[in-house]
């Protein structure tokens, strides 16, 4: 017999409220987050940089970049990563960055490339929140909010085989009976 899990009502914006809960993100990560914006805007060139040397120098991530305008995703990605900062971290963010996951679902990218690329983003944030007057807590903002984009990132991409196993299979709860491999009855 099949468990209703709660887990699985929980979709779109609504993550936030949940996962908010679980990560305990609290106003003093904002506070903390936010006094850091010049500090990010600042550093953003430089991880561009680093971040698309990284992905141009792997071949089977270059293909990727062949046809696409390179500065308009400089610009994207650097906009992504000054919101991680200035925020404000509500129901639109979320739902920005989990459309941004399905970019890259729809584009074929396997999910280990952008969960990988967030090491570029561990990096210079761990840097900028040393400028905290509370580096100790604006660290641990940092992570959460991270933590944030590792679920949402990944969130994206179940949402899409779900989607369409669910499509195929005519419903959700089979779909998810199907992925968990348990035995049809
Ligand atoms: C931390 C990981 C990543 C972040 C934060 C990120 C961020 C973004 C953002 C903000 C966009 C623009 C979305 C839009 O048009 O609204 C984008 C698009 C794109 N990203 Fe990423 N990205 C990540 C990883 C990767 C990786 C590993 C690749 C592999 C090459 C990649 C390739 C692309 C491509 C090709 C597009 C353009 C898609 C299109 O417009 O057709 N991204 N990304």
């Amino acid at each position: 017999m099949l468990k209703e899990r709660q887990s699985w009502a929980i979709k779109d914006a609504a993550l936030l409220g949940e996962l908010g809960t679980l990560l305990a993100i609290d106003d003093n990560d904002a506070l903390l987050l936010g006094q850091l914006t010049a500090q990010a805007e600042q550093s953003a060139p430089e991880m561009i940089e680093t971040f698309y040397q990284r992905l141009l120098a792997h071949p089977a991530t270059a293909e990727y970049l062949e046809d696409v305008s390179m500065e308009r995703l400089r610009s994207m990605t650097s906009g992504w990563f000054m919101d991680l900062f200035r925020g404000p971290h509500d129901s639109d963010y979320v739902q920005r960055r989990i459309a941004i996951g399905h970019i890259h679902v729809r584009i074929g990218l396997p999910i280990r490339y952008p969960l990988a690329m967030l090491d570029v983003i561990l990096h210079f944030g761990t840097k900028i929140t040393q400028h905290s007057e509370n580096p100790e807590a604006a660290l641990s903002a940092f992570q959460k909010l991270v933590a944030l984009d590792i679920a949402i990132f990944n969130q994206a991409y179940e949402d899409h085989q779900l989607r369409h196993l669910t499509h195929l299979v005519g419903n959700e709860r089979l779909a998810r009976r199907l992925l968990m491999q348990e035995q049809q009855t």
